[in-house]
């Protein structure tokens, strides 16, 4: 059996699924990957997350500390995970130009790194797709009852409350009395979010009929939050008290380092365009560029929008399940409220939209590789998509947003995420150590210092974490280690040939 460092020669990696008919067609441009990109990164981080990185967060003993809040010092968070991210986008770049093929950070570890290391990415990637979309599902949900309550309609709570969100909450939660109120069943409360589930059963059936259809949903979903957000910073702006902004940076350092651990979750995403790359036109070319660009709107858009919401209203009052919406709120702006409330419902869909798209074809990449079970990398017969793990994969996220808590998955997504970046960096330079001379069709200037930096950075924002989600993200690898020496190695196409 061969090394499991051996790696996977990148000429192998080119041509599958290219040219044969068989495998996924190439339809995608620059503007479809920049919508693609503003798709899966504007959604949850910034419509939800944010309450939490800019009030900071309490466990539920109502003493301990989760984590500090950045306060209006927010919008430094967002320009330090800004300069992150472009670092990271960049080696994402010269890797995606070098091998667009689909998988991602999987495909690309497995000719840099070698299998296991390829396998680690691949099994991490799945708290980024497939975790994260559970926290997503339960913002989509949080904005969807509050959009629902503004026509009057007002589902029972214990059907929009998952179970860890209700016990997870602090004592002063105006939620925690759903514990005792909640119908019990066998003496455990009956709660669900019912919302959460529904989502993300409706988004698994549009990316099971295809790619064209749901790429045209997505795109329609993308203008849609660019008005959205642009009302907001418009009107918002407009509301300012500059009071607001004093305390700037209430617990200094900490505070903007722990805030941004948590709203890096915003920023999640813009490598998920990476795994469309085998249905890319002119990959080399259209990926760094859609990758760059989708980025650099984000960034701006996410500056403008943490300045607005923490000029609004004290940033303590951000700590709501629809803080946009509740800043609008208190600052007297009712109508707009709702208007955000919808934006955010839309934002969410296309987020859930991409990142379940991509979470399909990095199993799919997998089990061509022989590590995961074949039936895994069957396209369908007419939809030409990888319709059964699809439906997989949103059976597992729908079952798991309707008992669970945003909070544990932003955490578990964020350090599974940064994790790959970091090995993602190391991989550049791997590559250009072992193969100098293949030609790279996007090439980072200063490649070592760039690299190392965007590793050092990444492994920094994971250090803000709570140590839970240190804690679950080892028993997750180790989990996939065992998986690895059990089932992958042993079947592994690389080994054996
Ligand atoms: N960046 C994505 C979001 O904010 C995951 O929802």
């Amino acid at each position: 059996m061969a090394s499991p460092f051996a790696r996977k020669p990148i000429a192998a990696l080119v041509p599958e699924g290219e040219g044969d008919g068989k495998g996924l067609r190439r339809t995608l441009g620059v503007t479809d990957l920049v919508a693609l990109s503003i798709g899966a990164v504007i959604g949850a981080g910034i419509f939800s997350s944010i309450g939490t990185a800019a009030a900071g967060q309490m466990a539920p003993d109502g003493v301990t500390v989760i984590r500090y809040g950045a306060g209006p010092a927010l919008v430094l968070s967002f320009v330090l995970l800004g300069a992150i991210c472009a670092l990271a986008a960049l080696c994402y770049s010269e890797l995606t130009a070098m091998i667009p093929q689909a998988g991602s950070a999987y495909a690309y570890s497995y000719a840099t790194m070698g299998e296991l290391v390829a396998w680690i990415i691949g099994w991490d990637l799945i708290l980024e797709y497939a975790v994260g979309n559970v926290a997503v599902a339960i913002g989509w949900s949080g904005y969807f009852v509050s959009l629902l309550s503004g026509f009057g309609i007002n589902l029972p709570e214990y059907l929009t409350h998952g179970y860890r969100e209700v016990l997870l909450a602090a004592p002063d939660s105006p939620i925690k009395h759903l514990m005792t109120d909640a119908p019990h069943i066998a003496g455990i409360p009956v709660l669900l979010n019912v919302p959460a589930f529904l989502i993300v059963a409706a988004i698994t059936w549009l990316l099971v009929i295809g790619v064209k259809e749901s790429n045209n949903v997505n795109k329609a979903m993308v203008v849609v939050k660019l008005i959205v957000l642009a009302v907001f910073v418009i009107i918002g702006v407009q509301h300012i008290d500059t009071a607001n902004y004093t305390p700037f940076a209430p617990n200094g350092f900490r505070g903007i380092h722990q805030g941004a651990a948590i709203v890096f979750f915003a920023y999640i995403g813009f490598d998920a365009i990476s795994t469309a790359a085998e249905e890319t036109k002119d990959p080399q070319r259209t990926m760094p560029r859609g990758i760059m660009l989708g980025l650099l709107i984000c960034t701006v858009i996410y500056v403008l929008v943490g300045a607005v919401a923490t000029g609004l209203v004290p940033y303590t009052q951000l700590l709501a399940n629809d803080p946009l919406s509740a800043a609008f709120n208190q600052a007297g702006l009712q109508t707009f409220s709702w208007f955000i409330a919808l934006g955010a419902v839309v934002s969410t869909s296309a987020v859930l939209l991409v990142f379940q798209y991509g979470q399909a074809r990095i199993l799919m990449a997998i089990s061509r590789d022989g590590m995961l079970p074949a039936w895994m990398a069957k396209i369908h017969p007419r939809y030409r998509t990888p319709h059964i793990t699809s439906i997989l994969i949103g059976t597992v996220v729908a079952t798991w947003a309707l008992i669970g808590d945003a909070g544990e998955t932003y955490d578990l997504t964020n350090i599974g995420t940064l994790f790959a970046f970091a090995l993602v960096a190391v991989g550049v330079l791997v590559l250009r150590k072992i193969e100098p001379n293949r030609p790279r069709p996007f090439r980072i200037k200063f490649v070592w210092p760039v690299a190392l930096l965007t590793a050092g950075a990444c492994v920094f924002v994971m250090m803000g974490l709570p140590l839970e989600a240190w804690k679950r993200f080892g028993i997750w690898l180790a989990i996939g280690l065992v998986v690895y020496f059990v089932y992958g190695r042993k079947r592994s196409k690389l080994n054996a040939a």
